[in-house]
């Protein structure tokens, strides 16, 4: 039992118990975590050391060693990085809603539309693409197979995001019109909170997913969003998810970026059609193009 001078007194981290944090956050999540990060992997995994009621980074270490499958959530949810926001890098879902959907509305084919956010956070994302769609779709939603996949490693951003409750701040910014129609004012003690309407939570399937590991879903998708979170991963992990976004993608489906990522070597698979927007080229001759990992 650890005593309560203990617990308050500061917590040493030592370079073994570092590089051995890193190796298993990097094993486990595919985030890379360099000296630049010691300040930050030292506040997060002290709350948790303290939460848990050890006495040290060497205890937690051991525990992890010890434990290591039941230890993940905890950790993980403590290593991400969760910054989102509705409407993050509006130019994304300007293209989305103003020429997307329009052209894919316009093919009037199967009338099936998936799009997945992969690293969704706390929601955010999926509920800005939910409500492009709603608006470009106007009454002919019922007529559509609509779904959005919004998936993340992390099981506190996700039941935060399947809730779809937010500081009302959060939407401070967006038109009155859009405020009235998908969000509803919180009432007593929740005035300083919105809730993001029904219509749009019944187009989303939130779901826990490691990008590291295998993929379970069969069919692929018309735009993919992976945005801010492969800039966490080194190159090699990066390439890998490339090839893999590629092959669950549609021929002619979109790939959004974050504005500091980049397709590296697999830039030659894509069209490049506006700020961090890539296309999957149409069959060639009937044949999509096969894009493998990059070594
Ligand atoms: C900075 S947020 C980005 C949120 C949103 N895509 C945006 O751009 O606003 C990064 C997200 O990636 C998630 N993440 C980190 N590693 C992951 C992994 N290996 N698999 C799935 N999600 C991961 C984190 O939990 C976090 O919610």
């Amino acid at each position: 039992m650890v005593s309560e001078e203990q617990r308050n007194s500061a917590l040493t981290l030592n370079s073994q118990e570092f590089d051995f944090i890193c190796r298993y956050v990097h094993e486990r999540t595919g985030i890379v975590l360099g000296e630049g990060k010691r300040e930050m992997v030292y506040r997060r995994f002290s709350r948790i050391i303290r939460d848990r009621g050890l006495a040290s980074f060497s205890d937690y270490c051991r525990l992890l060693k010890a434990n290591p499958e039941q230890e993940q959530t905890y950790f993980i949810n403590a290593i991400t990085t969760n910054l989102t926001s509705f409407f993050r890098e509006q130019h994304h879902f300007d293209y989305l809603g103003q020429q997307e959907l329009p052209a894919l509305l316009a093919e009037n084919g199967q009338k099936r539309l998936r799009i997945w956010s992969s690293a969704c956070s706390t929601g955010e994302e999926p509920y800005s693409i939910a409500i492009c769609l709603s608006e470009a779709m106007q009454g002919q939603l019922s007529r559509w197979d609509v779904k959005v996949l919004a998936t993340d490693i992390d099981s506190n951003v996700l039941s935060k995001a399947q809730q779809g409750i937010y500081d009302r701040d959060k939407i401070a910014d967006l038109p009155q019109e859009i405020k009235s129609k998908y969000f509803q004012k919180g009432t007593g003690s929740q005035t300083d909170k919105i809730r993001v309407a029904g219509s749009l939570s019944e187009l989303i399937t939130f779901k826990q997913l490691n990008l590291l590991h295998q993929w379970p879903m069969k069919g692929v998708f018309d735009v993919i969003f992976c945005r801010n979170v492969i800039i966490y991963f080194d190159k090699d992990t990066q390439q890998d998810l490339f090839a893999r976004y590629y092959e669950y993608l549609k021929p002619g489906g979109l790939l959004m970026l974050g504005h500091s990522e980049s397709l590296g070597e697999f830039q030659k698979y894509f069209d490049n059609i506006g700020r961090t927007i890539f296309r999957k080229p149409l069959a060639k001759g009937g044949e999509p193009l096969q894009a493998q990992a990059v070594s």
